[in-house]
């Protein structure tokens, strides 16, 4: 199998140009690439038809998670924007979640500002843990380093300066964050949230 690159449905944004979300977009697309002629190589490899040797080999396996989450990260982005955003629901389980770990809705807010601050190029990724009922921030260099093994991705903040060099230089990186929270569609990263199954919570295994 391949992957194809998805198509976002982008109409003019506040404060991200339609130049900046199509130099974005061209090279999210350049990820979907790269996982395929990963996938491809190393498929070759496994199969004889191809013969590299075996310390480029391991260099392809070892590139495949840059690829791999390069391309995932950035549809969780862009699948989260939409002109104008739209506001959090006040008391959606997302805000409950947040606010007993944050304190408020707020403070969840103002936490991931402050982990976008973080120096480097990385995302800010706002993980629920539905084993403990609870969320976590972090910050992921690069698009892989620092992922928390099998936890949902609920928020994806792209932070690496392609992301906003179009439209901003980097010492503007806050205008930048603004823009994005101007465009948030929290409906999608409460949706992202909101399917906490018995068996997603490990409720399921817990009373057998
Ligand atoms: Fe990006």
């Amino acid at each position: 199998m391949t992957y194809t690159p998805k198509t976002f449905n982008l109409p003019v944004l506040q404060g991200l140009s339609e130049k900046q979300i199509k130099v974005h977009i061209a090279l999210y697309e350049g990820y979907v690439k790269h996982v395929n002629l990963i996938m491809e190589k190393l498929g070759a490899v496994r199969e004889g038809t191809l013969e590299l040797d075996p310390y480029i080999a391991a260099e392809l396996r070892r590139r495949f998670a840059f690829e791999f989450d390069g391309m995932r990260m950035h549809e969780l982005y862009f699948a989260q924007l939409e002109a104008g955003g739209r506001k959090r629901e006040a008391g959606s389980a997302l805000f409950e979640t947040a606010s007993a770990k944050y304190g408020s809705s707020e403070n969840f807010v103002k936490h991931i500002r402050e982990v976008a601050r973080s120096r480097g190029i990385g995302w800010v990724v706002v993980y629920a843990d539905p084993q403990a009922k609870t969320i976590h921030t972090v910050f992921v260099g690069d698009h892989e380093v620092g992922q928390l093994a099998g936890l949902p991705i609920l928020l994806a903040l792209d932070l690496w300066e392609h992301a906003y060099m179009v439209d901003y230089v980097p010492a503007e990186k806050n205008n930048y964050i603004d823009a994005f929270f101007a465009n948030l569609n929290w409906s999608v990263v409460e949706k992202r949230f909101d399917p906490p199954s018995p068996e997603s919570f490990g409720e399921a295994s817990a009373t057998k």
